[in-house]
């Protein structure tokens, strides 16, 4: 059991460095966004490469959470848990989704002069939606592990 004890700060690290690469790539598109302002045209490219950046990121990162790792462990250790990562997981499509419908509606309406506004706030609400599903997924993983470590002491 000593080893599950060695492993736990490295998979909490890792989660946690996936999340703040996320959140990085989401920053990235926030600060092409609030670039965009005087020349909406010209940073359109600019905001769709931060954005497709992101969503690759999100699709893999999603990907990699359903085939389990530190949410299925989390379960494994603590079985009440389960309905909760069940919730996590079956917000991936929704989240990617909604990322995607942002995406669409600045590809698709070049000229519409209310697409920037429109933008930037569907993408801040997307952005909050992401937030929390972070920060749920950080609150099963630490009870999951954390729990464990106490049943063990
Ligand atoms: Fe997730
Ligand atoms: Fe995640």
């Amino acid at each position: 059991m000593a080893s599950i004890d060695r492993s736990d700060p490295v998979i909490l690290g890792h989660v946690l460095a996936e999340h703040r690469d996320l959140f990085h790539l989401m920053l990235a598109v926030r600060s092409s966004l609030a670039a965009a302002g005087p020349l909406p045209l010209e940073r359109r490219e600019d905001v769709l490469a931060a954005m497709h950046e992101l969503r690759d990121h999100l699709r893999d990162h999603f990907t990699q959470e359903e085939q389990g790792g530190f949410l299925e462990e989390s379960v494994t250790r603590i079985p009440r848990l389960s309905a909760a990562v069940q919730s996590i997981l079956g917000q991936h499509p929704g989240l990617l989704a909604e990322l995607d419908r942002v995406i669409g509606d600045l590809e698709s309406s070049p000229a519409d002069p209310g697409v920037w506004a429109r933008v930037d706030r569907n993408f801040a609400s997307f952005s909050a939606h992401m937030t929390a599903h972070e920060r749920s997924e950080n609150a099963v993983v630490q009870a999951g592990y954390n729990e464990d470590l106490g049943l063990m002491e």
